[in-house]
């Protein structure tokens, strides 16, 4: 397919390109998305090496330093915390205090015991594998770049981006307002409904520990609308014959209140901490939580939405599910600012108020890479 070769090479012989032999960078990603066969096409295609727009400059990959073992060290390792007692009094005021502090600290914990079936977390990563493993034209349909509720397509900022990353995503938004069922794709769309039925439960008992962390009426978060929608991510990223040349996730925050994650046993997701990636180690049935952008907006800095990335590897695929809370298309004129709870006199509100679809919009523009609560500052 001629953009395929384009998007491979660069040039092609047929079509009218530079002929200085400057790599047109524009022109090979245009082609690629024009393809509409994503990372795993190029896989397909056999390619030994990355088309050129994926490499990253060395700056963008080597930021921060990493800590490659952070089990050295228990200031380095992301917070397990366990609910299985979450019920009982004073086992709930201990597990609210660690969510506290993992909130704080790190923005990121993993939760074990937290009552989703083991069958289901299979399930739903096999899910997202049947949907990127299918023949190329059963995907294709799905491609877009237009704010459709169920798309598929490589990077949602491939046409801004200093370098793309080796990554397919399918995005399904789940809630409020569901479509017909019929609009999820086949090869995952009963298992993608039943998993959003325990995440949106889980979403709820996480949100409510969080308020009370905070000092709230543990409805607090969850009453005024945190949890009133979910976005699935069903990330999917193919083995990289060149991974030290490119990410599989660029470092970003989540634009949203809160995100739910699910990973399978390859590994390669990072967080900043204290200056330093620091490995999110997968731990088989756990999932990973992490605070979104707008969480840390209404909170007023309590909460922190840190960055994480993932890197590429030679290894793969790995597969991702990330529940990411929040309304996307909802025209609301709900806005959301600081919580009076949590300012005073002496605690102003650093945040201006914004909508939901006025925050996405900054996100957008800004990229993975721009900060888009820094533009709500006060
Ligand atoms: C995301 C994300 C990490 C992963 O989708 O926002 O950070 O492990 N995903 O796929
Ligand atoms: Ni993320």
């Amino acid at each position: 397919m001629a953009e395929m070769e384009i998007a491979i090479n660069g040039q092609h012989k047929t079509s009218p390109t530079k002929d200085d032999g400057v790599y047109d960078r524009a022109k090979a990603v245009k082609a690629f998305d024009d393809a509409k066969t994503g990372v795993q096409g190029l896989v397909d295609a056999g390619i030994a090496k990355l088309p050129p727009f994926f490499y990253m400059s060395p700056e963008d990959l080597h930021d921060h330093p990493t800590l490659t073992d952070p089990h050295l060290h228990s200031n380095f390792q992301v917070p397990i915390i366990d609910l299985k007692d979450i019920l009982d009094p004073a086992e709930h005021k201990e597990i609210v205090e660690k969510t506290r502090s993992a909130a704080e600290e790190w923005g990121f914990f993993q939760v074990i015991n937290h009552g989703i079936p083991q069958h289901v977390l299979k399930e739903v990563l096999d899910g997202v594998r049947r949907f990127h493993e299918q023949p190329t034209e059963a995907k294709m349909k799905y491609y877009s770049r237009e704010a459709d509720i169920v798309r598929y397509y490589t990077n949602y900022d491939l046409l801004q981006s200093r370098g793309a990353s080796w990554r397919d995503t399918l995005i399904c938004v789940m809630a409020p307002n569901p479509p017909p069922p019929e609009k999820y794709p086949s090869a995952c769309r009963d298992i993608l409904l039943e998993y959003s039925k325990h995440v949106q439960r889980l979403g709820e008992v996480i949100l409510g520990l969080l308020s009370e962390a905070m000092g709230l009426d543990p409805d607090h978060l969850n009453d005024i609308g945190c949890s009133e929608g979910h976005t699935f991510g069903c990330q999917y990223y193919p083995a990289c014959p060149e991974p030290d040349r490119t990410l599989g996730h660029v470092r970003h925050r989540d634009p949203d209140f809160l995100t739910i994650l699910l990973q399978d046993q390859i590994g390669g997701l990072q967080v900043l901490h204290e200056q330093h990636w620091i490995d999110v180690p997968p731990m088989e049935g756990s999932l990973i939580v992490n605070i979104g952008d707008l969480l840390q907006l209404i909170s007023n800095d309590k909460l922190k939405s840190v960055e994480h990335r993932v890197l590429a590897k030679s290894v793969g695929p790995r597969i991702s599910l990330a529940c990411l809370f929040t309304t996307h298309f909802e025209a609301s004129s709900k806005v959301y600012g600081p919580l009076k709870q949590l300012t005073s006199p002496h605690n102003p509100p650093l945040y201006k108020e914004t909508s939901i679809l006025n925050y996405l919009s900054s996100y957008a523009s800004v990229g993975g890479l721009g900060n888009a609560l820094s533009s709500f500052k006060l």
